[in-house]
């Protein structure tokens, strides 16, 4: 028997070729799993109108760790247009299963490294090693959302709130509302995960990214929370700062931060520009991480325009492999592999097209497998 049960998630586009990729070098590196192929993606959307069919949601309760290749996300209809002809009258709604994966499993904490590895060409400047930790469950994605606007909706908002009355003369169909829901307990457990690793990898500061002189309710909590957290962090500073403020200096200064913490659609902006000053979303690897469950996935979407052209840079799903092995336990791997990634990208022989380069997907992970040999 494998020491380690792992569910295999390649989802559609250049995932499957990402998570190929991967598994070379997971293999070459011995490490002893099981794999468990699940379905997800865009495929079973149109076919059976889910694109996280409950069966994978079963098999993944049955493993210690899933790791995810890239999936199509479209919005509501576009998404409902692709559906088979015998589903089209359902009135079904396209919910990104990635998202739902996160909310089922209650996935809390989204962590997102960005490290510029030296001698990569793609980077913005040397010496940025950053954490985004994004919060993952709630906020704008809490999917509380609705168009038209129910009258009953409308009535109660505007009842407890002086600012609803503007709206009324729009018309209820022309009123479309997303919420951003943020609990006491969400912001405390993503701030926890925050300074937990500030706390493990002797960071000297967390600053909490948020926007709570215009998003006084959500955005207060999020800080009040934060200064109550980093009490029981002595050694650890707290910085506070603006959304928009934070995009600028991280293009101004990313070696001044270590680790941020964000809400979810913050976090989901914040990591996307801090993937790019470390070379985009090639490089750029996340763990979706609950208490007791975890899957990782490379940031990147699954590039239709590229899929099954062996073209993309797989280091973002092969780092995202390192993370899983990091939080599994098997440190000595994971550091193994990140070395070998670091390496291949020191020596600058084999680069992929984001890079510069002539080399295909499955090239790149050849090279790293190969320093791992
Ligand atoms: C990410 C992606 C997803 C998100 C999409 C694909 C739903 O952008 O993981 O950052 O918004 O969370
Ligand atoms: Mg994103």
């Amino acid at each position: 028997m494998s020491k380690y049960r792992i569910a295999w998630l390649p989802g559609d586009g250049v995932g499957r070729e990402t998570m190929e990729a991967a598994r070379l070098v997971l293999d070459r590196l011995g490490f002893d799993a099981e794999y468990v192929h699940g379905d997800i993606g865009w495929e079973f959307w149109c076919q059976e109108g889910n694109a996280l069919p409950d069966l994978t949601i079963e098999m993944m309760k049955t493993t210690d760790a899933g790791l995810f290749g890239a999936i199509t996300s479209k919005p509501k209809q576009e998404a409902a247009k692709e559906l088979v002809p015998e589903l089209q009258s359902k009135e079904l709604v396209y919910f990104s299963p990635i998202v739902r994966l996160r909310q089922e499993f209650h996935l809390h904490t989204n962590m997102r490294p960005c490290k510029s590895y030296p001698g990569n060409p793609l980077n913005y400047k040397d010496g940025i090693d950053l954490v985004v930790f994004r919060e993952n469950t709630e906020g704008l994605y809490s999917g509380v959302e609705f168009h038209p606007l129910p009258r009953e909706v409308f009535d109660v908002l505007d009842k407890h709130h002086p600012k609803m009355a503007r709206f009324k003369s729009h018309g209820l169909d022309n009123i479309a509302l997303s919420t951003r829901i943020m609990t006491r307990k969400g912001c405390e457990t993503i701030l926890r995960s925050g300074f937990e690793y500030a706390k493990s990898d002797e960071r000297k500061t967390v600053t909490v990214v948020d926007k709570p002189n215009v998003l006084r309710e959500t955005g207060g909590l999020m800080i009040r929370t934060a200064r109550a957290v980093a009490e029981d962090y002595p050694g650890i500073e707290l910085w506070e700062t603006n959304i928009d403020a934070q995009c600028m200096w991280l293009v101004k200064n990313p070696g001044q931060y270590g680790v941020l913490v964000a809400e979810n659609m913050f976090g989901d902006i914040l990591s996307d520009l801090a993937a790019q000053l470390v070379g985009g979303l090639g490089f750029a690897c996340a763990g979706n991480i609950s208490d007791d469950y975890a899957v990782f996935e490379p940031t990147h979407g699954s590039a239709p325009k590229y899929e099954g052209m062996n073209k993309v840079n797989p280091i973002a799903n092969i780092l995202a492999a390192k993370m899983m092995l990091d939080w599994l336990g098997e440190s000595g791997l994971a550091e193994r592999l990140e070395k070998a990634v670091a390496e291949v990208i020191r020596k600058g022989k084999t680069r992929t097209y984001d890079m510069g380069g002539p080399n295909t997907t499955m090239e790149m992970a050849e090279a790293i497998a190969e320093v791992l040999s």
